[in-house]
């Protein structure tokens, strides 16, 4: 069943979109009126608009967040036999850019109340052949950056933060996927900030690795022959740097983010307030029955869902949906024991707290507009399950 045919479902965008609908038919008209819709003034404006929010020099706009991770990694000049060091708990489109960036894959075990990269084990997987560490944001509940970060720094390392899941989210008061080398986010329409379509972007404060983002994503052009071809210049040449990519922001996406952007952070206040609800209405249920996310000063999420973890999920699961309420099992079962990671030689028992937390997660709705009432009638649902059942 579709999230949204749910009586509390996982995703209510044509709500979030009549409240904004005359901002967004604007900005549409707008790109439409114009004709220009490869990369052009919206664009450049989302561009610089994120890269503010976010408080970093470079944003690229990209044509998705799969695109993101893999410009990412291309821009770091990975070569054949290199290895990324990320986790298994994740969706494949934080994975598979590795190996389409010609490197390998090297993952490491979980933190059981995070479901973000362990410093531990991180520490432990680095090799003389290790180029660079991705540190996903799952479930938008920020990584320790500052430790990841301090392992890295020691071994001379790239950190690559994907921020798909988490734009808005802050670790020690500031923005996640600003942290690290470069930053990788999605916005495709079911993110926190989502766009009418494919879309992503590239942040970071390094202008070289920003140029070759854009390179990588623009066919692999060389720039200033780009401009030249576009600005339509006289016998403007079509030079190329490598063997590129169609991976660049469209100018309607660009529109349609840029209105929204203008509401993210109340959107998170309201998920952070959700979360909150549910907090205080399972807090005594813990841990006979369930483990709520880690709650720490340090970090402030963005809630994309809210995870749960009990040894009872699946009967917790059918007895919401009964209820008519959404709750999903994003992202199991885990990469390594997926046919496409076969190769990979990776076995059951690998990464035991990832398997844990693959049997037991449970996402419940966060979005803004849910109601309070609704929100509650999912805490006490699942108090009746556990408690009366
Ligand atoms: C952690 C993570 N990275 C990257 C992506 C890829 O984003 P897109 O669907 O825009 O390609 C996703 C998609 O859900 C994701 O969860």
């Amino acid at each position: 069943m579709l999230t949204q045919n749910f009586i509390i479902p996982g995703s209510r965008l044509t709500q979030q979109h009549a409240a904004i609908q005359t901002e967004l038919d604007q900005a549409v008209a707008g790109v439409i009126r114009r004709a220009v819709f490869t990369p052009g003034p919206e664009v450049e404006a989302f561009e610089a608009e994120f890269a503010a929010y976010m408080g970093v020099k470079y944003a690229v706009g990209v044509s998705s967040g799969s695109a993101a991770v893999l410009l990412a990694l291309k821009a770091l000049n990975l070569q054949p036999g290199d290895e990324v060091i990320s986790t298994p708990q994740v969706d494949i489109s934080a994975s598979a850019p590795v190996t389409q960036a010609d490197a390998r894959l090297v993952w490491v075990d979980i933190h059981p109340r995070t479901y973000n990269l362990d410093p531990d084990p991180l520490a432990a997987a680095i090799t003389p052949r290790t180029r660079a560490v991705i540190a996903v944001h799952m479930y938008g509940n920020p990584a320790a950056m500052q430790p990841v970060l301090e392992i890295a720094t020691r071994h001379n390392l790239p950190v690559i933060e994907d921020a798909a899941l988490a734009v808005g989210a802050t670790y020690r008061g500031r923005p996640v996927g600003s942290w690290g080398t470069l930053g990788c986010f999605s916005f495709s329409p079911g993110k926190i900030l989502g766009a009418f379509g494919k879309a992503g972007i590239v942040v970071t404060n390094d202008a070289a690795l920003a140029q070759q983002v854009r390179m990588w994503s623009s066919y692999g052009f060389d720039l200033a022959s780009l401009k030249a071809i576009e600005r339509g210049e006289i016998g403007a040449q079509f030079e190329y740097e490598a063997e590129g990519f169609n991976a660049r922001l469209d100018e309607l996406q660009a529109a349609v983010l840029r209105v929204k952007l203008r509401y993210l952070d109340e959107w998170v206040r309201r998920r952070r307030e959700n979360a909150g609800l549910y907090r205080e209405m399972l807090a005594d249920l813990e841990p006979t029955h369930l483990f709520l996310p880690q709650d720490t000063p340090e970090t402030e999420p963005a809630f994309r869902v809210f995870v749960i973890r009990s040894p009872r999920r699946d009967g917790l699961m059918r007895y919401l949906a009964g209820a008519g309420i959404w709750s999903g099992l994003n992202y199991v079962p885990p990469l390594h024991l997926q046919p496409a990671y076969g190769y990979l030689g990776y076995r059951p028992g690998d990464f035991p707290q990832t398997e844990q937390v693959a049997r037991e997660l449970l996402c419940l709705p966060t979005i803004p507009e849910l109601s309070r009432q609704e929100v509650e009638k999912v805490g006490e649902t699942i108090r009746e399950y556990f408690l009366r059942s």
